[in-house]
């Protein structure tokens, strides 16, 4: 196959990014297909695609024949009418973040993919290939500096749309860090506890944030979480980690340092598209690549199944103010490879 034919579905704000990468930085891809309700948002995408068809749904991309693989770039509550259509028709699938929101509907594409028998999705957890993220797990794996003994975790938005609803502290934006939790420490969240910081009167009126969330590993690391989407100056994910012996840091601000006016500063990301566009780039390069030859290369299903599971205990202690038990299904085989 020499060009992979991709079908873009969702043009949002994720979407339209993953169109001008595929276009622009991504070798061996194009898009030929942008499936998006909105006539707006489809026409400005196919200004950067202006080889790819426009299709108001999944349904009539898949009759066309318009890709060899699909990009889903919905919301999330909305990938898996998106997902499971894609399964039937065995296409290959980069999902963004989350698989789904719960644990019992990204179960049920789990199944669904275990009996066609085949590995077909990929779920865009995208910091497992930030060149910050993977050093630190190479430290972690290589106990250089002792055991690790807990994470400080610190993901800040400047501001959010109107369509993020305060559930989605969770299953949008926790959900980074409940992956990479587990990616870091090769160890799954065991519980988590959700507490609440003084309100940000700057906060939309339906989000009751900022929030510090504890997820505690099987393995018994503790990793914090500050999730906060209303801290106005720029858009920041930082991690620190606690070892025996001394402390590693990734996320800060790597940019030209000034020294005008009697101030030292550094300019700040004011959002995830700069912050992870290298990581965003390996990732749908390295899927790309992995899809003609008939695999996937990064976060499977199943890793998307185990974050929604803990997203949904999540979510009980954002609500209830307890700390609550995550609960996992049995593996299947067909991620065991
Ligand atoms: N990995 C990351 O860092 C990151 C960052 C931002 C968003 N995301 C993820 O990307 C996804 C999209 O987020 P967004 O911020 O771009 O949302 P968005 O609301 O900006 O865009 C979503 C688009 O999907 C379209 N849509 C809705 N239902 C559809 C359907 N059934 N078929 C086709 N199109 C449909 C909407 O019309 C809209 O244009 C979410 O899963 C989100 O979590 C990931």
């Amino acid at each position: 196959m020499s060009e992979l034919r991709i079908a873009v579905v969702g043009a949002g704000l994720m979407g339209a990014d993953h169109i001008i990468r595929i276009q622009k930085r991504i070798v061996g891809a194009k898009v030929t297909a942008v499936v998006e309700p909105d006539e707006g948002r489809a026409k400005a995408a196919l200004e950067n695609a202006p080889e790819a068809n426009w299709y108001p749904n999944i349904e009539a991309a898949i009759s066309a024949k318009a890709m060899d693989a699909v990009l889903i770039a919905t919301p999330g509550q909305f990938h898996e009418p998106v997902l499971v259509p894609a399964i039937e028709a065995g296409l290959p699938i980069l999902c963004e973040k989350p698989l789904t929101p719960d644990a019992i509907s990204s179960r049920a594409i789990v199944d669904l993919e275990v009996a066609k028998g085949k590995q077909l999705i990929q779920v865009g957890f995208m910091r497992r290939f930030d060149q910050g993220y993977i050093n630190l797990r190479e430290l972690i794996a290589s106990g250089k500096q002792g055991e690790l003994l807990g994470l400080h975790c610190a993901h800040r938005n400047p501001a959010v749309p109107d369509t993020y609803h305060n559930d989605m502290l969770i299953f949008d934006s926790v959900v980074h860090e409940i992956d990479v939790v587990r990616f870091l420490t090769d160890s799954p969240i065991k519980s988590i506890e959700v507490k609440h910081m003084k309100r940000n009167k700057l906060s939309p009126e339906k989000l009751n944030e900022p929030i510090l969330c504890l997820l505690e590993t099987e393995d018994g690391v503790l990793a914090t979480v500050e999730m906060n989407v209303s801290v106005q100056f720029g858009y920041q994910v930082k991690t620190e980690a606690v070892f025996q012996k001394g402390i590693a840091e990734i996320g800060r601000t790597a940019g030209m340092n000034t020294f005008f006016d009697g101030q030292i500063a550094t300019e700040e990301h004011m959002s995830f598209k700069t912050r992870f566009a290298a990581a965003y780039d390996t990732q749908i390069q390295r899927w790309v690549d992995a899809t003609k030859l008939g695999k996937i290369d990064g976060p499977s299903a199943w890793d998307g199944y185990l974050a929604a599971a803990a997203v949904e205990a999540g979510v009980e202690a954002l609500r209830s103010g307890n700390k609550v038990q995550v609960s996992y299904t049995e593996k299947p085989s067909l991620y065991n490879a």
